[in-house]
C-alpha cells in the first residue's frame, strides 16, 4: 500500500501544477490528438513511401506521439480529424495509399512535386475521386501519366485543383472534359502540360465552371480557342494563361474578349494572328467593354498586326505589358500616356515607326523597358532620365539620332549608394552622333552598350560601377579612362 507523506502530497500538487502551467500541456488540452483510425491511415501511406530522403516522415510513428503533430499533418481543434495533409516537394518516392480514404474529413491533400507515381501504373489514382471532403488538391509535378480519371469530377467540394507539370513534357492527357463540369465550386484549374489536344470543346466545358477565378492551360496542345459560346458564365475570371498553344487562328476570335474583369491574361506563344480585339481597344468604336481591369498582358511571340490601338490608353491597370516579337507597325500613340503605372514594357521585333514618345519619362514605376528592334526615328527623349527605377533600357536597332546627354541618366547619378541595381543600356547600332557626356563616372550603370553609332570625341571616364562596355563601331578617339 502506498504511503503518502504530506511532503510527497505537497511534491505532486506542485508537479501537476507546473504541468496545467505548461505550454504543451495547455495546447494539448486545446487540441484533441488523432483518432486512431486515421493514425493507422496515415502509417498505412507511409508503408507506400519508399524513400524518404530528407526524413521528413520520421516523425510519424506508431506509439504514444499525437499523429496530430506529426510533419505535415493538420486536425481539427475541435474534433481531432485529420484536415490537411501538406506533404509538397519532399522529394518522395513511392504510391499513394488507399489508406487516405479513411481521411473522410480531408479537405486538404497536397503532395506536389514528389515521384508518388509508384501505383495504377503510373497513373492518378482513381480512388482520390471518392475523397468527397477535398476543397484543395495539389497533384502538380508528380510524374503521373495516362488519362486523367473521371471520377476527380466527383469530387464536388473542390475549390483548387492543380495537376500541372513544371516540365515540358507531362506525360498526363484528358481526351474529354465533361468530368469537370460537376465541380461547381472550382475557383483554381491549372492543367499546364496536360495534354488537351483533343479536346476541341474545351471552352464550353470551363464555361460550366461559374466559380473559376484562374485558368491555366499553358502547353495543353490546344489547337483553337474560337468556340462560340451561347453566354458567357465566367463572371469571376481573373487570370487566364493559354500561352505556349498552337491556337492559330485571328486574335479577335477568341472566345474571352467579354470577360471585361480579366487581370492578368497570357497569350504569349499561341501563333495568334491578324489585328487587336475590340476589347484591347481595336480600330473600331467600342461595342463591348475593354478589359480595363488587366495588370498584365503577354501577347508575345505572335503574328499580331495592325498598330497599336488608341484605346489602349483605357487599359490604366497595366503593369505588365509584353507586345513583343510580332508585326505591329504603326506609332506608339499619344493615347498611351495614361499607362502611368507600367513597370515592363516589352515591344521588340516589331515594325514600330516614329519617335519614342517622351511621356515614357512620366512612367515613373518603369524598371524596364525594351524597344529594339523596331523602326523608331527621332532623338532618345531626355525624359528618360526621370525614370527612377529603370534597370533596363534597350533601344537597339533602330533609327534613333541625335545626342546622348546628362540629363539622359540624370536618375542614373548615384546619389544612390548601392550598386545593386543590375543597369542595362543598350543603345547600340542607331544613328546617336556627337561626344559622350562628360560626367559619367558616378552613373550607376553596369552594362553599357552603345556600338555602331556615330559618337565622336574623347571618351570621357567610365562609370566605376561598369562591368561591360561596347563602343564599337563608332569615331571615338583617344585612351580609355
Ligand atoms: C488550432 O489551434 C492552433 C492554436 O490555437 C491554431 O494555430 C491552428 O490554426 C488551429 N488549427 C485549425 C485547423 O483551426
Ligand atoms: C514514375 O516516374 C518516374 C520518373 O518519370 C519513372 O521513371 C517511373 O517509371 C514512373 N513509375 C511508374 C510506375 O510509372
Ligand atoms: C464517380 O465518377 C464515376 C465516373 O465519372 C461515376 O461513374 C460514378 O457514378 C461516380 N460516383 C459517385 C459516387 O458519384
Ligand atoms: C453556365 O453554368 C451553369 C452551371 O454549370 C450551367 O448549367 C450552364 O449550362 C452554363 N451555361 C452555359 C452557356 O454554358
Ligand atoms: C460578347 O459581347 C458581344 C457584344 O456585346 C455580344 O454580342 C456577345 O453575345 C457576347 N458573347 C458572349 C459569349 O457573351
Ligand atoms: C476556329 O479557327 C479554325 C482555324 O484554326 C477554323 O477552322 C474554325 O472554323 C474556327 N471556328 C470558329 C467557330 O470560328
Ligand atoms: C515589317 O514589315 C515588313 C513589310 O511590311 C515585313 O516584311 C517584315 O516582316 C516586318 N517585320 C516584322 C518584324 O514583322
Ligand atoms: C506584317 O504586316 C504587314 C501589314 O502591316 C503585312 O504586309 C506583312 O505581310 C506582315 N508580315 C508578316 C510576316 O506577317
Ligand atoms: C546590345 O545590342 C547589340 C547590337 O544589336 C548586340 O549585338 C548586343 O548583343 C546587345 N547586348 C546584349 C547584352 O544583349
Amino acid at each position: 500500500m502506498a504511503m503518502y507523506t504530506p511532503a510527497s502530497l505537497l511534491l505532486i500538487l506542485v508537479v501537476v501544477a507546473a504541468e496545467l502551467h505548461s505550454p504543451t500541456f495547455a495546447s494539448h488540452v486545446a487540441s484533441s490528438s488523432c483518432i486512431p483510425h486515421e493514425r493507422e491511415a496515415l502509417l498505412a501511406f507511409k508503408r507506400g513511401i519508399t524513400r524518404d530522403p530528407w526524413g521528413f516522415l520520421v516523425s510519424w510513428q506508431r506509439g504514444g506521439e499525437d499523429c496530430c503533430k506529426w510533419n505535415g499533418v493538420v486536425c481539427s481543434n475541435h474534433t481531432g480529424h485529420v484536415l490537411k495533409l501538406q506533404l509538397g516537394t519532399y522529394s518522395l518516392v513511392g504510391q499513394i495509399s488507399h489508406s487516405l480514404l479513411s481521411l473522410e474529413h480531408l479537405e486538404h491533400l497536397d503532395l506536389s512535386g514528389n515521384s508518388l507515381n509508384g501505383s495504377s501504373g503510373g497513373r492518378i489514382p482513381e480512388f482520390l475521386g471518392s475523397m468527397n471532403s477535398l476543397k484543395h488538391l495539389d497533384l502538380s509535378s508528380i510524374p503521373f501519366s495516362g488519362r486523367v480519371p473521371s471520377q476527380l469530377g466527383n469530387l464536388s467540394n473542390l475549390q483548387y485543383l492543380d495537376l500541372s507539370s513544371s516540365t515540358q513534357n507531362s506525360l498526363l492527357r484528358s481526351t474529354d472534359l465533361s468530368w469537370l463540369t460537376h465541380l461547381q465550386f472550382l475557383q483554381y484549374l491549372n492543367l499546364c502540360a496536360v495534354n488537351l489536344g483533343a479536346v476541341r470543346d474545351w471552352a464550353l466545358a470551363v464555361n460550366m465552371l461559374p466559380s473559376l477565378k484562374v485558368l491555366e492551360f499553358s502547353r495543353c496542345s490546344l489547337t483553337n480557342a474560337n468556340q462560340s459560346l451561347p453566354r458567357l458564365n465566367l463572371t469571376n475570371l481573373e487570370v487566364l494563361d493559354l500561352s505556349g498553344n498552337l491556337l492559330d487562328h485571328p486574335i479577335a476570335s477568341c472566345w474571352f474578349w467579354n470577360i471585361t474583369h480579366l487581370k492578368h491574361l497570357n497569350l504569349e506563344s499561341t501563333d495568334l494572328y491578324g489585328p487587336l480585339p475590340l476589347a484591347l481597344g481595336g480600330i473600331l468604336p467600342n461595342e463591348m467593354g475593354q478589359l480595363t481591369s488587366l495588370n498584365f498582358l503577354d501577347l508575345g511571340q505572335n503574328s499580331i498586326s495592325g498598330v497599336i490601338p488608341n484605346c489602349m490608353g483605357q487599359l490604366t491597370s497595366l503593369a505588365y505589358l509584353d507586345l513583343s516579337q510580332n508585326n505591329i507597325s504603326g506609332m506608339m500613340p499619344d493615347s498611351m500616356r495614361t499607362l502611368t503605372g507600367l513597370v515592363y514594357l516589352d515591344l521588340t521585333y516589331n515594325n514600330i515607326t516614329g519617335p519614342l514618345p517622351s511621356f515614357v519619362g512620366l512612367f515613373t514605376s518603369l524598371s524596364y523597358i525594351d524597344l529594339s528592334y523596331n523602326h523608331l526615328t527621332g532623338h532618345v527623349p531626355r525624359e528618360i532620365g526621370m525614370i527612377g527605377n529603370l534597370e533596363n533600357l534597350d533601344l537597339t536597332s533602330n533609327n534613333l539620332d541625335g545626342t546622348i546627354t546628362e540629363e539622359h541618366f540624370a536618375s542614373l547619378k548615384s546619389l544612390r549608394c548601392t550598386f545593386s541595381k543590375a543597369m542595362y543600356l543598350n543603345i547600340s547600332n542607331n544613328q546617336i552622333h556627337g561626344g559622350l557626356p562628360e560626367n559619367m563616372e558616378r552613373m550607376s550603370v553596369q552594362q553599357l552598350y552603345l556600338g555602331s553609332n556615330q559618337l565622336t570625341g574623347a571618351i570621357p571616364p567610365m562609370p566605376i560601377s561598369l562591368t561591360t562596355l561596347d563602343l564599337s563601331g563608332n569615331l571615338l578617339s583617344g585612351p580609355l579612362q
